[in-house]
């Protein structure tokens, strides 16, 4: 079955449910047992059925086994944001004394964990560049017990060579974690590119509707997963069932939001790459884009999300031009309904940003597109007003 059909119907049980077309919700801290027998015997029941709240519900068990059907995976441990994934996979499977390779183009408060928490228990930490590809055999050492990747990277969108860095890190031992939260199960496929551990912020597309906060960390192996879902429940880390609930319901249409993400932003790209102001537009489905051919051979398509490097570095300027935007709102995230803008200021320490310009990060919604071209329009217009008063050219 193809992905868009599974999202319609993983996760439910109608028949189970009197009909009801969605399933329940189930509140519970509570599990009660029906003898001291079974009582005694719970620490089973973490991993097959139901112990106790933190370790999940009817309504949470759902989404998890939807979100292991999408990324093809084995099981699914829900967290309560992204970060907290994010967090405790590599909780999971680090220890003192272990090496972490990771690449420089995190999610910001990523590299905050492993330069802040990580290396404060002795763990490793070495970034890396995310164009390094099967180089990455020069870095590996006998301890790296995790590689982590994200691709795109964050604000400046490069795109590793997943395949070409599992097939050195693999044979080495180390376990192999992907941050897919920019491409979702449905544009790249984590676990056929040789990804042990795939996080996703399901805040953000999954979601849908920048109303909740939660992530998921899906592994290769049913091994993996209980040393996943230990690590969680030693935390208490859980989500509550009714954010659940909702993000079950932004599944169901994850596709088709998608696709309309997918189509604007490149469009808005496309536009924006012919413009006098911008000096560069950050976006792996641009032909010339640096990442295109790997992602093109890699994933199935592109998402909302890009960068957009204006030639210019005047604060005054680029605040005339976001602050009075209409449609597209200042705010961190992405993924929702609402189109977004946020300043970029990439934090680099493998391969320096040279910050050549003011880097903006657009999240294209689902607005009409002529609409969001015409505000971005207006704003260029503002920017390069207030430039041409300053002495600048815009070109
Ligand atoms: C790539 C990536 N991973 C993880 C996260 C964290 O997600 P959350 O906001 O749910 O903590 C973000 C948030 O922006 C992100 O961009």
């Amino acid at each position: 079955m193809e992905k868009e059909t599974r999202l319609v119907h993983a996760g439910r049980d109608p028949g189970g449910h009197q009909g009801a077309v969605n399933p329940p919700l189930y509140r519970a801290s509570t599990i009660l047992y029906p003898t001291l027998a079974a009582y005694e015997k719970r620490n089973e029941r973490i991993y097959t059925s139901y112990g106790y709240g933190i370790h999940g519900t009817p309504t949470t068990v759902a989404l998890a086994e939807a979100i292991a059907e999408l990324s093809g995976g084995v099981r699914t441990v829900l967290l309560s944001s992204g970060l907290s994934a994010v967090t405790q996979a590599l909780t999971a499977f680090l220890r003192t004394g272990d090496h972490l390779l990771i690449a420089d183009t995190v999610y910001g408060p990523t590299r905050v964990f492993c330069t802040e928490v990580l290396s404060r228990y002795g763990v490793d930490v070495t970034f890396y560049d995310p164009l390094i590809g099967a180089g990455i055999a020069g870095l590996v050492r006998p301890s790296t017990r995790v590689v982590y990747l994200e691709s795109p990277g964050s604000q400046t969108f490069e795109i590793q060579d997943v395949p070409a860095i599992a097939a050195v890190a693999r044979p080495h031992g180390a376990l192999v974690m992907l941050d897919n939260t920019w491409a979702t199960p449905l544009h790249f496929r984590s676990f056929e590119h040789g990804v042990d551990v795939e996080i996703q912020a399901l805040t953000k597309f999954v979601a849908g509707h920048s109303d909740l906060l939660l992530g998921a960390v899906t592994t290769r192996t049913e091994e993996l997963y209980r040393v996943a879902r230990d690590g969680a429940s030693t935390f208490g880390d859980c989500p509550a069932p009714d954010v659940c609930y909702e993000a079950l319901r932004g599944l169901r249409t994850l596709a088709v939001r998608l696709r309309h993400h997918e189509a604007s932003a490149l469009r808005i790209a496309e536009w924006l790459t012919r413009r006098p102001e911008v000096a560069r537009v950050l976006h792996p489905g641009l032909p010339q884009d640096p990442g295109h051919a790997i992602w093109k051979r890699d994933f199935r398509g592109a998402s909302s999300l890009f960068g957009v490097l204006l030639r210019t570095r005047s604060e005054r300027a680029v605040a005339a031009m976001v602050d009075e935007l209409q449609l597209f709102k200042i705010g961190a995230s992405f993924g929702g309904f609402e189109s977004l803008v946020v300043p970029a200021r990439p934090v680099r320490t493998a391969r320096p940003w040279p910050a050549p310009g003011f880097l903006l990060r657009l999240h294209v919604g689902l607005e009409a597109v002529e609409d969001l071209i015409a505000d971005l329009e207006a704003g260029l217009g503002r920017l390069s007003a207030v430039l041409t008063s300053e002495g600048e050219a815009a070109r």
